[in-house]
């Protein structure tokens, strides 16, 4: 194994019943790269996104995070799952961003910043709140840490999300979609604070719809159709000159709205 490589997917299967979601998918990402994850509806996106975040288990296949294995296949092909104490550990080393915020409503914004940090990682709530408010400035949220997410506007509370998934300085931040529940106006605020990250080697993966960002901000992007990574490229191969039909289909499709 490469030693930069933080995330391992080796030939990953999922169904629900008898619908194939997740049909031998192999992927890697390695530190500070930022991977965008483009395909139709459907075609698995989120499943793969919850299933290296534990939300779902995987019928068979790998997924090492920094080396670790949190889930490996024995010789019945079924999945084997790395002890309670070492998959809490691998999540501790992920962090995940929804579409819909999912802030906790009856925190203040700090308090959504810090919760974690002091309850999880028994960080002390003096140096959680200072973590808290330097990520609040980062995001130009500054003035809005007494409030609660109600008064927020979605980006801002987008904003925050991101903020709360980053005080757990996780070693790669995965992002479902982080855009699609807003206006066009605050979509851009969402990105710019995304391609900070970027620009600051943040390891990402970047489920999106925003073909104009994933050309812009990836370093590489995985085109994904019926469960199957159909190819991967460098945005201009990708977005450019991409090799197989399917994935310029997809795209002639998405440009023409
Ligand atoms: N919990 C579940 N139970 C049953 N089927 C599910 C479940 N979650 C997802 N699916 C099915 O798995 C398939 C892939 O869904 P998924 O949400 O991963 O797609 P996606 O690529 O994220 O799509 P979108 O771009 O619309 O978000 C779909 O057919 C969906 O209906
Ligand atoms: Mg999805």
């Amino acid at each position: 194994m490469k030693t930069n490589e933080i995330l391992t997917v080796n030939n990953i299967r999922k169904s629900f019943g008898s619908n194939l979601v997740l049909n031998d998918i192999s992927l890697t990402v390695s530190k500070g790269e930022a991977l965008a994850v483009i395909g139709p509806s459907g075609s698995g996106k989120s499943t793969l996104l919850r299933c290296i975040n534990q939300f779902e288990t995987i019928d068979s296949g790998e997924i090492l995070v920094d080396g670790e294995p949190m889930v490996t296949t024995n010789s019945d092909n079924a999945p084997v799952y790395a002890d309670k104490a070492a998959l809490r550990k691998i999540r501790l080393k992920i962090g995940l961003v929804f579409q819909n915020f999912n802030l906790f409503p009856h925190y203040s914004v700090l308090r959504n910043l810090t919760e974690a940090p002091v309850s999880v990682l028994n960080i002390p709530k003096g140096d959680a709140e200072a973590i808290a408010y330097g990520l609040l400035d980062k995001m130009g949220l500054s003035e809005k840490a007494e409030a609660f997410p109600y008064q927020l506007s979605g980006g801002q509370q987008q904003r925050v999300s991101i903020a709360r998934a980053m005080a757990l300085s996780p070693e790669i931040l995965f992002f479902d979609e982080p855009t699609s529940a807003l206006d066009p106006e605050l979509t851009g605020e969402v990105l710019k604070i995304i391609r900070s990250l970027a620009d600051e080697k943040m390891t990402m993966v970047i489920v999106t719809h925003e073909m104009a960002f994933a050309r812009d901000v990836a370093d590489s992007v995985i085109f994904m159709d019926s469960g199957v990574v159909v190819e991967r490229g460098s945005p201009e191969e990708v977005f450019g000159s991409a090799r197989e039909e399917r994935t310029r289909q997809f795209l002639e499709r998405y440009t023409r709205g």
